[in-house]
């Protein structure tokens, strides 16, 4: 059931969609940032506050920084959660413009702290900023986008995501000698601004629009954002997924689209728990116990960070092309493997020398391999796979599952390696890789160059095997 049609017109592809997807990507860009900020900002947050209490109780210095770090992730499990039911209800150009003020208030009110607890306030709001962002940025993308070139153009927000975690290495690393950690958190608040008033401009998603009955704006975006004739199809397509759908909650749990959710979850939670975060914020700490001094383990950093980014313009170039399966296969493959090799160079006592280096070169290779694989392909897959009546509800879901097990790993990783060691943790990474694999090999399905009604229709058709793929059983009652 793939699309048969050829070129640049019968895509649809009109310029201005890139446009739009570029710009809703940054909100990609908010999340790396803060992902990559922190640690650097922490830093120095330590000299200006005495951690050793909140709201006047007693408390472990090292509880209080957590609580700061984490603070964000806490808030974007919150944000995610309540997010899909918001797109869903607001649409998702108006939860856009809503996520972007509250990521700016979060970055003002940390900017200008007077104390630890303001603080730990700013970081929880950011976080519900990101929550929104991380959900609405690319399901607005997916729904706006031409079945061709809907996964380059959904997986720029992955390549924001991980600008956004290089240009804050470099923040961190322009304002350390003055220890500036007010500006590095400040900061934050200059792609919310570009985002919120480029939004202003930006049509709603044409899928949206029609499910509210707004038939004439749905046709309009689509005449905006597509070539003239695609337009009449595109909407023809849309008006049967929309008709033969009663759209309830309880949709998330129809039988035909639990598979879906089990992928969807099982993508969300492997996203995270085969380690990738752990690398992110702990690079230089790991890298120093491979024998780099303080300044060349803050380089290879940035390595990592431009490895990171240059892998994910390599899978947007290829995943209209090869699919999305065979990036995400190949890439845990290579995750699972290189999270191997590097539990035996840690395994080797005195890390030093040619083992050093096969260490940071298996290091760079498995963000590498997250990079073109996992990393995309999971918040792709999430904004195609599910019925257009619960697919901001879906997402949600999901985006909360991504984030607990984001904060579970950072708050488990330093424990493992006390228990484990590094070598032991890796390993486990690694196996929880080699799951993903075959999780996925047997799971996952392929979206490539279908538009996301022929999606919706194959899952029907899998479920029930009905030719036409709506039969009237799906319809629930009420
Ligand atoms: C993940 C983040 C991660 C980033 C790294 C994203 O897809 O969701 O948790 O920090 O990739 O590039």
């Amino acid at each position: 059931m793939s699309t048969t049609d050829t070129g640049d017109a019968a895509d649809g592809r009109n310029p201005f969609v890139y446009v739009v997807a570029a710009l809703a990507a940054l909100n990609g860009l908010l999340f790396g940032f803060d992902t990559g900020v922190i640690s650097g900002a922490m830093l120095y947050i330590r000299d200006t506050f005495e951690l050793t209490a909140l709201f006047g109780y007693a408390i472990d210095p090292s509880y209080v920084e957590g609580i700061v770090v984490s603070g964000a992730m806490v808030g974007a499990i919150v944000g995610a959660a309540l997010g899909g039911r918001l797109a869903d209800r607001l649409g998702r150009r108006r939860l856009i413009l809503v996520g972007a003020v509250v990521f700016f208030v979060g970055s003002l009110i940390m900017a200008v702290a007077p104390t630890v607890e303001v603080l730990i306030v700013g970081r929880i709001l950011d976080g519900v900023g990101i929550g929104f962002a991380s959900v609405v940025g690319p399901l607005y993308i997916s729904e706006i986008s031409p079945p061709k070139i809907r996964g380059s153009l959904v997986s720029l927000n992955q390549l924001t995501i991980t600008s956004g975690i290089l240009i804050a290495y470099l923040v961190n690393y322009a304002f350390a000698s003055g220890g500036e950690w007010r500006w590095m958190l400040g900061l934050g608040m200059v792609p919310a601004v570009v985002l919120f008033v480029g939004m202003v401009f930006m049509p709603e998603s044409p899928r949206w629009l029609y499910e509210q009955g707004r038939e004439k704006d749905a046709r309009e975006v689509l005449a905006r954002t597509r070539v003239e004739s695609r337009v009449g199809d595109e909407l023809r397509e849309i008006e049967e997924t929309v008709r033969t759908e009663s759209g309830t909650l309880r949709d998330l749990f129809q039988p035909w689209v639990r598979p879906m959710l089990i992928v969807g979850v099982g993508l969300a939670a492997f996203q995270q728990v085969t380690g990738i975060n752990t690398v992110i914020y702990y690079a230089p700490t790991i890298l120093e116990s491979t024998g780099f001094a303080d300044t060349a383990s803050i380089l290879a950093t940035v390595g990592i960070g431009v490895v990171n980014v240059a892998m994910t313009v390599v899978a947007i170039l290829l995943i209209d092309r090869t699919g999305r399966r065979p990036l995400l296969l190949s890439g845990l493959a290579g995750m699972t493997v290189m999270l191997g090799v590097l539990g035996v160079a840690f395994y080797v006592p005195g890390l030093s020398g040619l083992v050093g280096w096969i260490a940071t070169g298996s290091l760079m290779l498995y963000v590498a391999f997250f990079a073109i694989g996992l990393g995309p392909v999971f918040w792709l897959l999430i904004a195609e796979i599910y019925p257009m009546q619960v697919r901001g509800t879906a997402m949600g879901t999901v985006t909360v599952v991504n984030w607990a097990a984001n904060l579970l790993v950072s708050l488990t990783f330093l424990r493992l390696v006390d228990v484990f060691g590094q070598s032991g943790t890796f390993w486990l990474y690694g196996g929880l890789s080699f799951l993903a694999l075959v999780f996925c090999y047997q799971l996952v399905p392929e979206t490539k160059g279908r538009s996301l009604e022929e999606i919706e229709a194959d899952l029907r058709e899998t479920a029930f095997g009905s030719e036409t793929g709506r039969p009237d059983a799906v319809k629930s009652d009420d």
